[in-house]
């Protein structure tokens, strides 16, 4: 659906499933993501969230899986809409490791700012990220992004605290 020189960014299938539960259960993917401590997920369990989703018709929102050469590599989102102040918080995950370091999450980061900014009038987008994940604060300060505050020692990971970093974006 959205096309960028390397990257597409589009809905998730079922078909892509197997994979995205693959990436559900790589620990180091699950703590790189940030958010609660790594937990299992059955193919089974991800197929029936899926369909239950799915079986509601509508549209699949702001999420987008991203595929590079025709192959499903991660997933990334926009969430959070604030209707008055028009702001969302954008989430990212390139599940399969082969494909970390190599511009994709920099360029799927860059078409969904622009998709947001473009097409919902948003005003700002933010994200929150772990101080340690010095790959994806990078990726995030080439699409516009600057630290706008950390909280110290806020997040427990992978056996020790990391702090918090908020960065933001705002439409020019
Ligand atoms: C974070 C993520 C989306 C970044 O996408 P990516 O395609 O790997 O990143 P890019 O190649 O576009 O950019 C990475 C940047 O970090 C640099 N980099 C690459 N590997 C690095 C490493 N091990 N340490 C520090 N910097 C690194 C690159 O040089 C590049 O910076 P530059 O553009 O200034 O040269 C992706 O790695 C990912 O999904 N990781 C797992 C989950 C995750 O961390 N999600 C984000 C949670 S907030």
């Amino acid at each position: 659906m959205l096309r960028g020189t390397h990257v597409t960014l589009r809905a998730m299938r079922r078909g892509d499933l197997p994979r995205l539960n693959a990436f559900n259960n790589d620990v180091a993917v699950e703590l790189a993501g940030g958010g609660d401590p790594p937990l299992p997920q059955s193919l089974e369990r991800l197929e029936a969230e899926f369909d239950s989703s799915t079986g509601s018709g509508g549209r699949d929102g702001t999420s987008f899986a991203i595929e590079v050469d025709g192959v499903m590599i991660g997933q990334c989102a926009l969430f959070n809409l604030h209707p008055v102040a028009h702001r969302m918080e954008l989430g990212i995950t390139i599940g399969d490791q082969n494909y970390w370091g190599k511009g994709y999450g920099s360029e799927a980061v860059q078409l969904l700012v622009d998709y947001g900014f473009r097409h919902h009038n948003l005003h700002r987008i933010f994200l929150e990220v772990h101080a340690r994940n010095e790959r994806a604060i990078r990726a995030y300060q080439a699409c516009g992004f600057v630290e706008e505050g950390r909280l110290r020692q806020h997040v427990w990971s992978d056996g020790s605290y990391d702090d918090l970093v908020i960065m933001g974006v705002l439409r020019a």
